[in-house]
């Protein structure tokens, strides 16, 4: 189902690992800040996520996921476009993974990659529980239940938006298909009046004739700006439209974040558990003592030696933060060792403190106001759960449990 743009809706999650650092601003909040200009965005702190690998260590989740918001809101995810919220105030998340695995083959979720690879690398962890393993279905739920059409997450995600979407599918089929469902199009097509009636019929059948693509987007347009039908109508019309059955969870696309150019002190990527990484909140000292004190390249052991930015970390950096002046600079000084090291990085330190000077000080303001960062989840929690229910509602129908 092709969504309008102003309408798609865009929907991500975090688990609550405490204080961001560099490598998660330039590549996940940076995306987020840009996408929200474009999209409605939903972001929130996915926390039974992490009950899902930390269930007998949960004493740090509350701090973290509020001391994660604050990152977010720091560095410009902003709550006036954005809705933040946390995943566990949000019930309705349950009930829809719950209602999922029902229909979900357990082959589908032993088959997804994380599974295997993450009990591996965390041995110690005794990860053969039922969370464990329907932790993917449970980003289904998250994913589902607001009906996003795009998500951004990064190589390693991609293949939870494939199950999303085999899942939804699967939901459709069983319970798109209700009986008369012929007969109740047909009725509400008639809702739409006769000239909008006709020209949906039209194109209807220029799609399912000719394969038409064009004709498909037009009717499905035509639908979104429908204002005499109920949401149900419309949705058994998008459903009519392809010949299956009521589309009642869409299928949401994968927005592959760009794996983050943000290389580590030590040249690695930049990661927790590597070590090598600059906190969001690392004060001006840290922050200058982290980078004079990394490694460069290592055959450059006095000044006279040339060195070879190739082999250098710093100029990793260099390639994110300095214009091609300074790395000009950078070449000819470094090959002909004509600046020293120290030379070389205070650009660097001069970039990344300015970077995070604001954001400290927007994160310095949210932490001393706890309450406007309560509000803004709160406010965020509401919109969400107003989806949610929505969405739950039409599920239930589907499945026959209304009790109506
Ligand atoms: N599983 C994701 C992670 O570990 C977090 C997440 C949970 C998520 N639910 C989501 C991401 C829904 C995108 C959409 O990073
Ligand atoms: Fe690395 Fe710069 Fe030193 Fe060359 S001069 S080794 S690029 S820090």
């Amino acid at each position: 189902m092709v969504v309008p743009i102003h309408q798609q809706r865009v929907l991500s999650g975090m688990r609550p690992t405490g204080q961001l650092h560099l490598g998660h601003y330039h590549g996940v909040l940076k995306n987020w800040i840009k996408l929200q200009h474009e999209y409605e965005c939903l972001f929130f702190v996915a926390d039974w996520h992490a009950l899902t690998t930390h269930y007998s260590d949960t004493g740090s989740i509350e701090e973290s996921t509020w001391e994660m918001i604050i990152d977010w809101l720091a560095a410009g995810v902003n709550p006036g476009s954005s809705k933040i919220f946390i995943q566990s105030q949000v019930p309705e998340h349950a009930e829809l993974h719950l209602l999922l695995s029902m229909i979900t083959p357990l082959g589908w979720l032993e088959r997804v990659p994380s599974f295997k690879d993450q009990q591996e690398k965390l041995k110690e962890k005794d990860l053969a529980t039922y969370g464990f393993l329907g932790y993917p279905l449970l980003q289904s739920a998250d994913i589902l239940i607001y009906r996003a059409s795009l998500v951004p997450v990064g190589e390693d995600q991609v293949a939870h938006v494939e199950l999303t979407r085999e899942v939804a599918r699967r939901f459709n089929h069983i319970y798109g298909r209700e009986p008369g469902f012929e007969e109740k199009s047909e009725a509400s097509i008639k809702k739409m009046g006769k000239k909008q009636a006709k020209l949906y019929r039209q194109l209807r059948t220029r799609f399912q004739e000719q394969g038409d693509h064009e004709a498909l987007k037009t009717a499905q347009a035509l639908l979104e700006g429908q204002q005499n039908i109920t949401m149900a109508d419309r949705e058994r019309l998008f459903g009519y439209l392809e010949g299956s059955g009521m589309i009642i969870l869409p299928e949401p696309q994968a927005l592959l974040t760009p794996a983050s150019k943000m290389p580590g002190l030590d040249g690695q990527k930049m990661s927790k558990s590597y070590g090598n990484t600059i906190s969001l909140r690392d004060d001006m000292e840290t922050i200058d003592k982290k980078l004079r004190t990394m490694p460069t390249d290592t055959n450059r052991v006095r000044l006279s030696d040339p060195g070879d930015p190739d082999k250098c970390p710093v100029w990793q950096l260099h390639a994110v933060y300095s214009n091609d002046d300074v790395k000009n600079w950078v070449q000819e000084g470094c090959k002909t060792a004509g600046i020293g090291c120290l030379e070389c990085k205070r650009p660097i330190i001069d970039a990344v403190q300015s970077e995070l000077k604001p954001i400290q000080e927007r994160a310095k303001e949210y932490s001393e106001n706890r309450p406007m960062v309560r509000n803004i989840v709160a406010e965020g929690r509401e919109f969400a759960a107003d989806l949610a229910k929505e969405t739950l509602e039409e599920v239930r129908q589907a499945i026959g449990i209304q009790y109506r």
